[in-house]
């Protein structure tokens, strides 16, 4: 057993953890949210999505919270961009990285972003093109790859294939999505290879949401193949507004409990994480979804 010697995380607590609440939570959380996560040594955060406002009315401050943030030296934050539209909407906000999101299967593309797959790939195509002619980095996200909430069990082919066509229009790095959380970890190791046959190593990360409480043995098992960068969220915030029963992310205080006692280096300051998904959550009015969260706080009441 191999475990890489450090871990990048990026958190996507501010878009897709705050993206599914219904209550708007204010811009100026939002930002207090991001300097939190910052200050707590995550390199990458991903902050908002410049998506419809009328499918995701959560996001519609996206440009006024890129617009708050302080920025911190050496950290990257990252938007999601559908098409042409939210691009150069995003523009503005000067994002270091964007997020294309397509996925595996017809019926969960369609719900999302209301195209097929192939069209989802023309629609990028230009986005790709013009962010890399501004040196803006590129990620892609490949949703439902262990599971449809629509079509059920998704074959590694289909993660492959929309890797591929990922890959063709110069999409930088891709994330094997659990948009549903229903991935087990021998599933997860058959989508990160599948990614893997047009990706790098460097280049493929695991985003898994925690909805059957699966999402720590998925990051073993896939740290196991020498993945070793992941989105998570803190506090385990989030859901996708189209995918009906989907919880939050794996808690990014659970994932960094995890790596910290396996040893891998991360940069993350745990105390002040759990801090920043104590903000959010008492901005929110419940407990944090992290079972390490939850632990510690209580120690820290003696
Ligand atoms: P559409 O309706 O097909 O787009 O939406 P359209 O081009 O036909 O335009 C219709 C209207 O939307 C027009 O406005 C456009 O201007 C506007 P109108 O003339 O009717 O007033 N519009 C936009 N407005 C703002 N920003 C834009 C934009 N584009 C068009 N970028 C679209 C297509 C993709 C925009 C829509 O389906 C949408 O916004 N979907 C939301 C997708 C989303 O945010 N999903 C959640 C995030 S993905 C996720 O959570 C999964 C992930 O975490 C990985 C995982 O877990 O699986 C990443
Ligand atoms: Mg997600």
């Amino acid at each position: 057993m191999k475990f890489p010697s450090k871990v990048k995380l990026v958190d996507v607590g501010p878009r897709d953890g705050l993206q599914n609440e219904k209550e708007p939570v204010p811009a100026e959380v939002k930002i207090g949210l991001v300097e939190r996560l910052q200050e707590a040594g995550l390199q990458e955060i991903e902050v908002t999505s410049f998506v419809s406002p009328k499918w995701v009315p959560q996001m519609a401050d996206n440009a006024e919270v890129m617009a708050g943030i302080a920025r911190k030296p050496g950290v990257r934050y990252s938007v999601l961009t559908p098409n042409m539209k939210g691009f150069e909407a995003a523009l503005a906000s000067r994002p270091d990285e964007i997020v294309v999101f397509g996925a595996a299967s017809e019926a969960f593309s369609r719900r999302n972003i209301n195209c097929s797959i192939a069209e989802s790939i023309e629609r990028f195509a230009p986005v790709v093109e013009a962010a890399r002619a501004r040196g803006i980095h590129v990620r892609g996200a490949i949703s439902v790859a262990l599971g449809c909430p629509y079509e059920g069990e998704i074959a590694p082919e289909r993660v492959e294939l929309v890797a591929r066509l990922m890959k063709e229009i110069g999409v930088q790095h891709v994330g094997v999505a659990d948009t549903i959380g229903v991935g087990t970890p021998l599933k997860a190791q058959r989508a990160m290879e599948a990614a893997l046959r047009h990706f790098a190593l460097d280049d493929v990360s695991g985003h898994f949401h925690d909805t059957y409480g699966q999402a720590l043995a998925n990051t073993l098992a896939t740290l196991q193949m020498g993945i070793w960068q992941y989105d998570t969220s803190v506090a385990g915030l989030g859901g996708c507004p189209f995918a009906k029963g989907a919880t939050g992310n794996v808690a990014t205080e659970d994932v960094v409990y995890l790596l910290h006692g396996l040893g891998i280096e991360t940069g993350i300051d745990l105390d002040k994480l759990i801090d920043a998904g104590k903000y959010i959550s008492d901005y929110l009015k419940r407990k944090p979804n992290s079972r390490a969260a939850t632990a510690i706080l209580s120690k820290r009441q003696g």
